[in-house]
């Protein structure tokens, strides 16, 4: 995992991701070795359902996924994802609303919390196989920080 600043690069320690409510780890890539861990992960945190996905050129709905995947916007639930294979990027909103980037490979956990706003896309490798982790369906809906914005505009 690396992890920096968007706008000056100056690197965000694992600490200080965590103060923003980021929770990152390092995990074995062997089912016999991770399935623990993340066990332990849902019965703390609630998390009832794990997955299993990859994106890849090679899937129908490629380009549709990165293009969504792009656009900023948080889910009513938490983002949990631990790396098997491939990599990311995951741009995400600190508490006060700066970009850090952080790329995760094989072996990280990440964990984006309920709400916050963030982005995602692949590296050059354009692969990522990821376990994921959810509470309920609230992790699987998107909402676009534009849409979000325009609403309350509307308001005004
Ligand atoms: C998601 C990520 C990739 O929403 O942001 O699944
Ligand atoms: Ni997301």
């Amino acid at each position: 995992m690396k992890a920096v600043w968007l706008e000056t690069g100056k690197e965000i320690t694992a600490e200080e991701l965590n103060a923003q409510g980021i929770v990152t780890m390092k995990l074995s890539t062997d089912p016999a070795t991770y399935q623990g861990p993340l066990d332990k992960v849902m019965k703390e945190q609630g998390y009832v359902t794990q997955d299993e996905v990859n994106m890849s050129p090679a899937l129908p709905n490629y380009e549709a996924m990165c293009a969504k995947f792009e656009i900023e916007h948080y889910h009513p639930g938490d983002e949990v994802r631990f790396t098997l294979a491939g990599g990311g990027i995951w741009e995400i909103r600190s508490l006060d609303d700066k970009w850090m980037k952080v790329e995760v490979g094989a072996a990280d956990f990440i964990s984006v919390p309920d709400g916050r706003y963030h982005r995602f896309y692949l590296t050059d490798e354009k692969y990522i196989k990821c376990v994921r982790l959810f509470k309920d369906n609230n992790g699987w809906v998107q909402v676009y920080r534009k849409e979000v914005e325009a609403a309350t505009a509307k308001e005004e």
